[in-house]
Parts: structure tokens; sequence; C-alpha cells
């Protein structure tokens, strides 16, 4: 059985306070609430990576990842955060690929390689994103997209390395607009994206491999999204501010 989880990416959103009671909140909520066997994976700022390891170390409940990595491990990078920091805070996860990071920060499929690589030399799991955009799929180019980007951006991993990452489906359309791609939709490409990992490293992987669906996934919705066979659960940007909100959506299997 492959995991199933639900991560919140909080994006650029909560001041200290703010964080701080999110995190209680979610503590509280997932406390007392029945899940089964979804993980939960909290994403807040680098800032508030300790104040969230702290309380997951404490209760458990869920764990954290970051939200972005360099691809290079120490040195003279003003502002950048390394995978070895991120592994000395008990950071577990680190979403790499996201579409705002491709198109705000200029990422190509090549830096992003390097980030996954670094993430996991220092154990740390990738939430490896891709999507296409709007245009891409109004030209049919959707699936040749998304091969692209994991040809070029995963697939250079060898099987041991490649079974340790967590990937996440988000087309860009999707991503904060409130439109959000239909259970066929989503399913068609999860389908997809195991077929190429199939070809790439075998039935087994393939079949071990979680695939997260992204982009308006809210608690109205990610029931419908979840019942499709290849989708393993969510990355969840805006619904995942709320806690009330985003705990529906982790008891949406
Ligand atoms: P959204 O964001 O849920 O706000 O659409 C998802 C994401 O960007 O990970």
């Amino acid at each position: 059985m492959r995991k199933q989880i639900v991560a919140g990416n909080w994006k650029m959103n909560k001041t200290f306070i703010e964080a701080e009671d999110l995190l209680n909140d979610l503590k509280q909520l997932l406390e007392n609430s029945k899940h089964g066997n979804t993980l939960v994976v909290v994403c807040p700022p680098n800032i508030y990576l300790e104040l969230s390891t702290d309380i997951s170390d404490e209760f458990q409940v869920f764990d954290v990842g970051a939200q972005n990595v360099c691809n290079i491990e120490f040195g003279a990078h003003t502002g950048e955060v390394s995978a070895p920091m991120l592994f000395s805070m008990d950071v577990k996860y680190c979403i790499i690929g996201h579409s705002e990071r491709r198109s705000n920060f200029y990422e190509d499929n090549q830096l992003i390689s390097g980030k996954v690589g670094v993430a996991l030399k220092n154990k740390i799991t990738p939430i490896f994103c891709c999507g296409e955009q709007i245009s891409e799929r109004k030209a049919e180019n959707h699936f040749n997209i998304i091969k692209t980007q994991v040809d070029e951006g995963l697939f250079n991993l060898d099987k041991d390395d490649f079974v340790k990452v967590v990937m996440a489906y988000e087309p860009v359309w999707a991503i904060g607009t409130g439109v959000t791609a239909t259970p066929e939709q989503a399913q068609e490409m999860h389908k997809y994206i195991r077929s190429l990992i199939e070809k790439k490293y075998g039935t087994d992987i393939a079949g071990q491999t979680t695939i997260l669906y992204g982009g308006s996934c809210n608690s109205k919705n990610a029931k419908e999204l979840f019942a499709n066979p290849d989708v393993d659960g969510g990355l969840i940007g805006g619904a995942s501010l709320n806690a009330e909100e985003f705990v529906k959506i982790v008891q949406s299997f």
C-alpha cells in the first residue's frame, strides 16, 4: 500500500502569532480527529520551521516540510537555506519544483533536479511538483510538458533514491484560481505519471509512488478527487491556512 498524504503549503502567509495559532489549532484538531493512515505534512515559511518542528516532535500529529531548499549544501549564498540545515531542524519533507518557483524565480528542470538530489542526500523527502499552464493544455501539449518536467527533474535518480520521492501534479491553471481539475482530469494525468514511472522504474515502484493532486483543492472537492485510484492525497495551498478546513481535507479519504 502506498502512503496517503495531505500536505499544507502555507506559501508566504501568516505572521508569527497567526502561525502559532494555526499550528496549535491543527495539533488540537488532529489529535481529536480520525484520519486513518493519512499522513499530514505542514509546510510553513522557513522562519516558522522551528516552531513547527517543536510541536511536531512533541505531539507527532503532523510532519514538517519546507517550501524550498538551496541546490548547494553550504557556503556563500546569501538568503538561502540548505538541506543539512533543514535536516538539523527535524524537517522531513521539502516542496521542490513548485510552479511559483518555476515561474517567479526562474527555476528550471536542471536546478530542480539539483535540489531533489541535495534533499535526498540529506534525508529530506522531496515533494516534487509538476504541472502544465492552461495554454499548454489548450494546445493539447500537457502530457509532453509533464513528461519533460519529470524526465529532466526527477528521472536521473536511481531506483533506491526514486522510491523516497513523493510527487505532486499541480496544473498551474488550478493553483489559487478556484478552478479545480475535474476528478477525471486529475485521474487521467496521475495515471499517465504512474505509467511514466512504470516505464522507467518498473511496476512495483510505480505502484508504491505517492502522487498528490494540488490546485484549488478544498474540503468540498477533496473527497471526489481523492476517490480516484491514482490520486493519493493533496498538496493544499489556500485551504491549508484554516485549521478546520485543512483537517476536513485530511479526513476526505
Ligand atoms: P492552492 O495551491 O490550493 O491555493 O490552489 C496549491 C499549491 O500551490 O500547492
